[in-house]
């Protein structure tokens, strides 16, 4: 068989590379009006980047890394995600020795190796914000207001925007108690893997999918209930805040996260549309990550937007966003109005339309077959009658209506040699 791309990863082809320039460009826009710059990482890091950061009990971490040690002996990882490197850029080209806050926004492929299933890649894109150098609840608020005016400039509708407060270190340790307490009684009845993951992390039982674990959920404690009095506040602050925006979300302590570098804001934006994989972004408030490096305090918060996910929304909602169509497509009568037909081209392409003809020069059938493949708007018949008279026949590929027209009305006078 021939070569494949690599299994959980995706070519994208020239006729979907517009939605992708598409969204990238509405994510710029409405980052830019916010104030963030865009910062771009190397696609691999040394692999204590992650290892100290995302959590060794992550599955991200623990499992799902591509990691390879390169010809100087060195372990490195291609980046599972977009935080952690930005934090060690920052730290490295100290941005925030000024004391003032880094407005970071960034698109970048992350890899994990995941079991591939709709929505789920080995390699994943994401755009994404990070707001560095800030323990303000406006930060967090900030951040969540900006990926929904994303997705609304977009054009994704019907979005569940799921907020959550992890609290501080005292209260989830109390919480992770709690937690452990609960679910004692039905551990036996868990697979060995999620068991397993309980016991790195025991949150994770609340966002796990296995079925048992959903239904020893039933009654268990929620974090909500354990919040120190400084995380009680910073929340109900960031919901002020949201509120004035208009944004509205539903408080959900379901919403774990799988990084361990949380605490207190955390949220994911969902939508139906996306079956099991259901999360079209994640973040929140990582005060911790910086000094995991090694760095000083840096309180900061973010969110990572999967790329794929938000064009599996549009394409449902029919809004999969199309490649522009050629404005003008010209056909050629013969070898004698070649030059003609390059020379006005040249032009057209010069006054910024978008121009396609046959290289060859094939049949007009074929040309004209051609032409309305492409969907351009006119199509320009350079016949010899008509060039005598410097003038082209012009069709509308819509309509099927044809008139001859000067070709004084496509390219300037002086450029009609
Ligand atoms: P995350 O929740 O792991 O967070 O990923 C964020 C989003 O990236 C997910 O909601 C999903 O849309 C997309 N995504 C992740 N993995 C895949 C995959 N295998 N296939 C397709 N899409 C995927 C983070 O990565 C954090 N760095 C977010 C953050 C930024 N927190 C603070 N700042």
């Amino acid at each position: 068989m021939a070569i494949q791309a690599p299994r959980g990863t995706h070519d994208v082809l020239p006729n979907q590379s517009a939605a992708w320039q598409h969204l990238e460009q509405v994510f710029r826009e409405v980052s830019g009006r916010y104030g963030y710059q865009e910062i771009r990482t190397p696609v691999f890091e040394s692999v204590e980047v992650f290892d100290r950061t995302a959590g060794e009990t992550s599955d991200i971490v623990s499992k799902e890394m591509y990691t390879f040690t390169d010809r100087g002996d060195r372990l490195c990882a291609l980046k599972p995600e977009g935080t952690a490197p930005i934090v060690r850029s920052v730290l490295e080209h100290k941005l925030t020795a000024d004391g003032n806050v880094l407005r970071a926004s960034y698109i970048t492929p992350i890899f994990r190796y995941e079991r591939p299933q709709k929505g789920r890649y080995r390699q994943a894109h994401q755009v994404g914000l990070e707001l560095l150098n800030s323990a303000n609840p406006a930060a967090d608020a900030e951040i969540i207001e900006a990926t929904v005016r994303f997705y609304e400039a977009l054009g994704l509708e019907e979005l569940s925007i799921r907020l959550n407060s992890l609290g501080r270190t005292e209260c989830r340790e109390r919480y992770r108690a709690a937690v452990l307490e609960h679910y004692q009684p039905y551990l036996a009845t868990l697979e060995p893997e999620v068991r397993a993951r309980m016991e790195g992390n025991p949150l994770r039982l609340l966002d796990s999918k296995d079925p048992k674990a959903i239904e020893a959920r039933q009654g268990a404690p929620s974090i909500l209930d354990f919040l120190e009095p400084e995380a009680q506040a910073h929340l109900a602050k960031v919901r002020q805040l949201l509120d004035e925006a208009s944004v509205n979300y539903i408080l959900d302590p379901g919403v774990i996260r799988g990084l361990d570098y949380y605490s207190d804001t955390v949220f994911e934006v969902t939508s139906d549309q996306l079956g099991a994989q259901s999360a079209l972004c994640g973040g929140g408030r990582y005060d911790g990550l910086s000094q995991q490096l090694g760095g000083p305090s840096l309180p900061s918060v973010g969110v990572g937007m999967g790329i794929e996910r938000a064009l599996i929304v549009l394409e449902q909602l029919g809004k999969f966003p199309q490649p522009p169509k050629p404005d003008y497509f010209l056909i050629s009568t013969g070898e004698q109005v070649l030059e003609k037909l390059r020379d006005v081209a040249r032009n057209l392409r010069g006054q910024g339309y978008r121009v396609l003809y046959d290289l060859d020069a094939r049949s007009v059938k074929s040309q004209m077959r051609q032409a309305n493949s492409s969907e351009a708007r006119f199509a320009l018949i350079f016949g010899t009658d008509e060039l005598s008279r410097q003038a082209v026949m012009q069709k509308e590929l819509a309509t099927g209506e044809q008139r001859e027209i000067p070709l004084t009305d496509l390219v300037p006078t002086e450029a009609l040699a």
